[in-house]
């Protein structure tokens, strides 16, 4: 069974070694999941199996924008070899918890524009695709889609 939980600075080397495993060109570094773990404002929640190997997590962090606070889901990756039984779904609602706990009314992510799994995955669960597009968001030139979702 896999459980669910907060990641530690214990977990840094698990949660770099998933990065590369999930993204070739924008796989977050050492010092960025460093400080994203050690931010009060983020959001890490790892999903581990009972043997202790971590096989999936997800990161977001609560930003100021005018009065309002906005959730912005930075990082979703599962192993290839545990995708489709549900794990981003599950890390996603725990996320989306903690953010409706810290008062978000909003979430929003970027994701690739020739990342058709990933934007079906989202539109499951309730994101809309924004106007927005962002030109050469991504470090090899790609352009981002902007998906939104309220919260209650
Ligand atoms: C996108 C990603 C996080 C999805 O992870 P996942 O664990 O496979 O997601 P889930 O299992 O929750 O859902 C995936 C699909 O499997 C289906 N599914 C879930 N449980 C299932 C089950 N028990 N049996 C069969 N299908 C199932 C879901 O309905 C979903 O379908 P959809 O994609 O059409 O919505 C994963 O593909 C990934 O890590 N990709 C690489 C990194 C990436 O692109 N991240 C997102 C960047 S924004």
């Amino acid at each position: 069974m896999v459980t669910y939980g907060w990641a530690s600075l214990l977990d840094l080397p698990s949660l770099e070694q998933i990065e590369k495993d999930c993204f070739t060109t924008e796989a977050f570094h050492r010092r960025l999941i460093k400080n994203l773990l050690m931010n009060p404002k983020s959001i890490v929640i790892k999903a581990t199996l009972p043997t202790g190997k971590i096989i999936g997590n997800i990161i977001g962090v609560t930003q100021r924008v005018g009065d309002e606070s906005v959730g912005r889901i930075f990082s979703l990756c599962v192993l290839a070899e545990h995708q489709k039984k549900g794990f981003a779904t599950k890390l996603v609602r725990l996320i989306e918890e903690e953010f409706v706990l810290r008062g978000v009314k909003r979430i929003k992510l970027e994701v690739y524009v020739n990342n058709i799994t990933a934007q079906q995955f989202y539109k499951r669960l309730c994101y809309s695709m924004s106007t927005i597009v962002l030109p050469g968001f991504y470090s090899d030139g790609t352009d981002a889609l902007v998906m939104i979702k309220g919260l209650p």
